[in-house]
């Protein structure tokens, strides 16, 4: 397992997280635990935003919420001076109680239900990213009612390929998110805003997909969205005021993956931008990215312990661990590859190809095919690493398992962020 910016291992041979043991936090908050190291995503908040600042006069980076939100993690990005992207109510609803300013929240989703745009509206939603045709009467006639003029921004689908896996691929023209420029669908959606009292018209979105390492995506995506802020200020004299281009940067899983620096994303597509503004003869408008992945995933891990040490002769040997795709998903729905370690025994020499299963009633219940360990046993703690995007925020409770705790921790200290689910909460909701 390659050792992530958070991690190190001490004299003992024991993983250190932010600076804490793994073992004195498996004493203190159990197992499964989700370990998410604050200083780091800290410090990749901050480099965003550094990153901007020596780019380009006027921007706001958002935080896609989608990746791993908790109250917490909501009062660290407020201060950290980030906005937010929420696809739900219920992201909204965490929002708001956590005390985050809502007047930085941009309000995304293909399918936005009539209640979850009245709450966003009572809560203060900054900004609305209007994904369809219909969105645009229901919005303009709910902000009505209220008396208020939501802002806007349209999605659109700039057609652009990007090199991920199919189902986390958005930014093509048959797709459930956005109106197509190519087709003229987007022209038209925004000039239908512009005729609504309680719709303000202040930009378009695009976001390209997820998991990507090529560059050249966001290049070509910034020539395809100046350009067609181009066509529409000379069709319609509008002048766009916010460019947001979406989230999407890829993250280190495992071998073979090759993160860009947020520096060299936030160049490269600063730079396009300015390119094509230049040679359309456009102002600045305000740009915005929204990161998730980046921002959390390789901040974080999980943390298991050892159970069943099954071996099948000649064919196999499994390990299983007290976690599973209950706590992440992703090995199954993407075939995602992940790396790890026994956390116990860092320096142990690795001896035995195995392959780590989780505990769910299901064959393809497995984290990881095929991964070279020192020989586990009964009770040695399993760390998988990079899980800090898309695990909490996906977890279930197939099975009734009951989802794990979520930890911050920070130069050598630890506090929990979210507690372990009980029993109670299982059948909090059932009714007899
Ligand atoms: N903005 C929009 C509109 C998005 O849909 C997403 C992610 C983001 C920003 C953040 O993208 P990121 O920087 O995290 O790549 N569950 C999948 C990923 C789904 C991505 C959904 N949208 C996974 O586990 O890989």
């Amino acid at each position: 397992m390659k050792l992530l910016a958070s991690m190190k291992v001490n004299p003992e041979g024991v993983l250190e997280i932010g600076g804490c043991s793994a073992l004195d936090l498996v004493k203190q908050f159990g197992t499964p635990l989700y370990v998410m190291d604050e200083g780091q995503i800290r410090k990749n908040c901050q480099e965003y935003i550094s990153a901007f600042r020596v780019n380009y006069p006027d921007f706001t980076v958002l935080y896609a919420s989608k990746v791993f939100l908790a109250a917490a993690m909501c009062k660290l990005v407020a201060e950290e001076g980030l906005g937010i992207d929420v696809v739900s109510g219920g992201e909204i609803y965490t929002a708001k109680k956590a005390g985050f300013p809502m007047e930085r929240a941009y309000f995304h989703g293909n399918n936005k239900l009539p209640e979850e745009i009245n709450l966003a509206l009572d809560s203060g939603v900054g900004s609305f990213v209007i994904d369809n045709l219909p969105e645009i009467e229901l919005l303009n006639t709910l902000a009505k009612a209220k008396d208020v003029k939501a802002k806007v921004l349209l999605r659109v689908s700039p057609g652009i390929d990007a090199h991920t896996h199919s189902f986390i691929k958005t930014g093509l023209i048959d797709s459930k998110f956005g109106v197509a420029i190519s087709n003229g669908q987007a022209m038209e959606a925004i000039k239908a805003i512009l005729q609504k009292d309680s719709l303000e018209f202040r930009g378009i979105h695009c976001h390209i997909g997820s998991q990507i390492f090529d560059l050249d995506s966001y290049t070509e995506t910034a020539d395809v969205m100046v350009a067609f802020m181009a066509q529409l200020q000379a069709d319609t004299g509008v002048e766009i005021k916010e460019l947001n281009l979406g989230g999407g940067l890829g993250i280190y899983y495992s071998d073979g993956d090759e993160p860009k620096s947020f520096t060299s994303f936030v160049e490269n597509m600063t730079k396009a931008v300015k390119d094509n503004l230049a040679k359309h003869g456009l102002a600045f408008p305000r740009l915005l990215i929204e990161p998730g992945r980046s921002m959390v995933g390789e901040a974080g891990c999980t943390l298991y312990t050892v159970g069943t040490v099954k071996e099948i002769p000649d064919i196999k040997k499994y390990i299983s661990v007290d976690g599973g795709m209950t706590d992440n998903p992703r090995p199954a729905l993407y075939d995602a590859k992940y790396e790890a370690a026994l956390a116990n025994r860092m320096t142990d020499a690795p001896e035995e190809v195995v392959s780590i299963a989780g505990k769910c009633c299901e064959s393809g219940d497995m984290l990881i095919k095929d991964i070279k360990l020192p020989r586990a046993k009964a009770g040695d703690i399993l760390v998988v690493s990079a899980t800090g995007a898309y695990n909490y925020a996906m977890s279930s409770n197939y099975n009734r398992n009951i989802k794990p705790a979520v930890v911050f921790v920070d130069k050598g200290s630890s506090r929990l962020v979210v507690k372990r689910e009980t029993y109670d909460d299982l059948i909090r909701n059932d009714v007899i």
